[in-house]
């Protein structure tokens, strides 16, 4: 896989550090965009992770002015554990007062995966033109998939559509999930990575193995990886920037 000459990387000691840098690329894109187009359309970020960071977008950001999509979702209703809605809504969506209407949720409690993928499809395309995303937020899985773009699942092939249900089999899961059309084509990538569990993916990533995150870091255009000392452990040191830190 080809590397991308736009793919940084920046290293930060904890996961504060990280994700007081990601909030600060966050808000200046959302600045851009909206300075640019008049409105910030970004894609969040599922799993743990993101916790630390979206509390440091409830202010900074004209969400008035944004559209909030979701990389992907599980197969449960908003107010499920399990959702990325909910913990989105916990954290980033309810404190900082975004209105309802500027929120897009995948309607993952419908028995029709299929029919809530087209829906959601046709929802991130409605009065925009490509590229569909200014922003995507991605985290990074221990085996190196991204979104709910697994190893070995059918969502892997999916070129013709922006969003499809997956079946999941290593999670035992049923899943939403925006495709590498989607993902790759947004105008700006930045993965928020964390804990040593993610420095044999991350290296793999970075190198360019054959791992669904890695064709997204590899697209042709601006991906950011910001990631703590832990995540980056696998890391060659040239290959980092910002802080320049060296694996521990
Ligand atoms: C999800 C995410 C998924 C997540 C990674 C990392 O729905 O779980 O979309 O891709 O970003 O699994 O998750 P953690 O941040 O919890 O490690």
């Amino acid at each position: 896989m080809p590397a991308n000459p736009q793919l940084r990387i920046v290293v930060k000691e904890a996961l504060a550090d990280v994700a007081d840098a990601a909030a600060a690329h966050v808000r200046a894109a959302a600045a851009d965009a909206i300075a640019s187009r008049g409105r910030f359309r970004i894609a969040l970020a599922g799993g743990s992770t993101p916790r630390a960071l979206y509390p440091r977008l409830v202010e900074g950001v004209d969400w008035t002015r944004a559209t909030v999509f979701f990389g992907d979702e599980r197969a449960v209703g908003p107010t499920d554990p399990q959702s990325n809605y909910r913990m989105a809504r916990e954290t980033l969506l309810g404190p900082a007062r975004v209105p309802d209407a500027n929120v897009v949720r995948w309607r993952a409690e419908d028995p029709n995966l299929d029919a809530a993928a087209r829906d959601y499809e046709r929802a991130l395309t409605a009065g925009a033109a490509a590229p569909w995303l200014d922003l995507a937020l991605l985290g990074l899985g221990p085996d190196g998939h991204t979104a709910s773009l697994f190893p070995g699942t059918s969502a892997l092939a999916e070129e013709g559509v922006l969003a499809a249900a997956v079946d999941v089999p290593q999670m035992g899961q049923r899943r939403l999930t925006l495709t590498y059309p989607a993902l790759c084509g947004a105008r700006d990538v930045c993965f928020l990575v964390a804990g040593r569990d993610k420095a044999s993916a991350l290296g793999a990533v970075v190198d360019g193995n054959r791992l669904p995150a890695a064709r997204i870091a590899h697209r042709a255009g601006p991906v950011t990886i910001f990631c703590d000392r832990e995540a980056a452990s696998a890391l060659q040191p040239e290959r980092m920037d910002g802080a320049g830190l060296r694996p521990a």
